[in-house]
């Protein structure tokens, strides 16, 4: 069975953006003219996951407004006949079906994907982390969820990362397969210094687990940080094919931006409008004069 649904671990305190993020969520930062959490939303709804669970927090808000209807100002757009705004609007409420489901104690990732056992049931399904947005012409998703009904095995994405930012990442243990971008992974380490890594594989934010997953989750101690990692309950897959088949990595060698850390939010936010139809050509215009005289 292919997975329908997807769970969007989104109670994080967003601390790398504060202030800005003092009263407005991380996810509702916005990346051009969306906020950052309605392009992954989009990306489920493009690869036919259209149940959408997120796992949040206090302060979140903004996010559930942002996915409801919004009467007063959908009648105010209708009555000045600006249908193209009206129809942005719109957009969001009309994705998927999005669901929350409050986190509780932040006790870590792997702690968020355990909150969802319920809603999941014992079907596969995906786990998508907002910091990173995949290109809209990209076919990750779609890739990971055929893999993941074709191989019954978990799925995780992988991306080849510079040495000096191991550290950020869950790390895999990985050896070639017959195709290409596949990878079968043996084990994962979350976040090692560099001299420990068993390769530069990094584990980007998407993954389609199997439900077997939850059995695991709720025996993993804390680890970094003192939190629930998803990265060593896939470890205990990774190690032991026994527990729920095989884990494999499908490695992305696309367009993916960060959103993370202020930095790379504003390298994506001007990639994005860069190639944006509306914005894109004045702003490239533009861009390449503001650089020219930074020269
Ligand atoms: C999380 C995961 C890590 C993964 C990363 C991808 O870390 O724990 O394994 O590589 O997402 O973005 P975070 O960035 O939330 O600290």
């Amino acid at each position: 069975m292919r997975a329908v649904k997807a769970v969007l671990p989104v109670a994080g305190l967003g601390t790398r953006f504060l202030p800005a993020t003092k009263a407005v969520p991380k996810e509702m930062l916005p990346v051009v003219d969306k906020p950052a959490i309605q392009y992954v939303v989009e990306e489920a709804a493009r690869a036919g996951l259209e149940d959408i669970l997120m796992i949040t927090g206090r302060g979140k808000g903004a996010i559930e407004n942002h996915f409801d209807r919004a009467p007063f100002l959908e009648d105010a757009l209708e009555r000045k006949g600006d249908g193209a705004r009206l129809d942005a609007v719109r957009a969001a409420t009309n994705l998927a079906d999005v669901h929350f489901l409050r986190q509780g104690d932040p006790r870590g990732l792997g702690h968020a994907v355990l909150r969802a056992r319920q809603h999941v049931g014992q079907e596969p399904f995906a786990v998508m982390l907002g910091d990173d947005l995949i290109d809209a012409q990209e076919h990750l998703l779609e890739r990971m969820l055929d893999e993941q009904a074709a191989r019954d095995a978990t799925i995780v994405a992988l991306m080849e990362v510079d040495p000096e930012h191991i550290h950020l990442y869950g790390i895999a243990d990985a050896e070639p397969t017959a195709d290409a971008d596949v990878v079968r992974i043996h084990g994962l380490v979350e976040k090692p210094a560099r001299e420990y890594a068993p390769s530069n594989l990094a584990v980007i934010g998407r993954y389609v687990l199997k439900p077997e997953i939850f059995d695991v989750l709720e025996k993993t101690a804390p680890g970094r940080g003192n939190e629930i990692q998803l990265t060593d309950a896939l470890q205990v897959l990774a190690s032991d094919e026994a527990v729920a088949g095989p884990v494999y990595g499908v490695v992305f060698r696309g367009l993916r931006y960060d959103t993370g850390d202020r930095l790379d939010y504003l390298k994506a936010v001007v990639r994005l409008a860069c190639g944006r139809e509306d914005l894109g050509p004045d702003f490239r215009r533009w861009l390449g004069e503001f650089t020219a005289s930074l020269q």
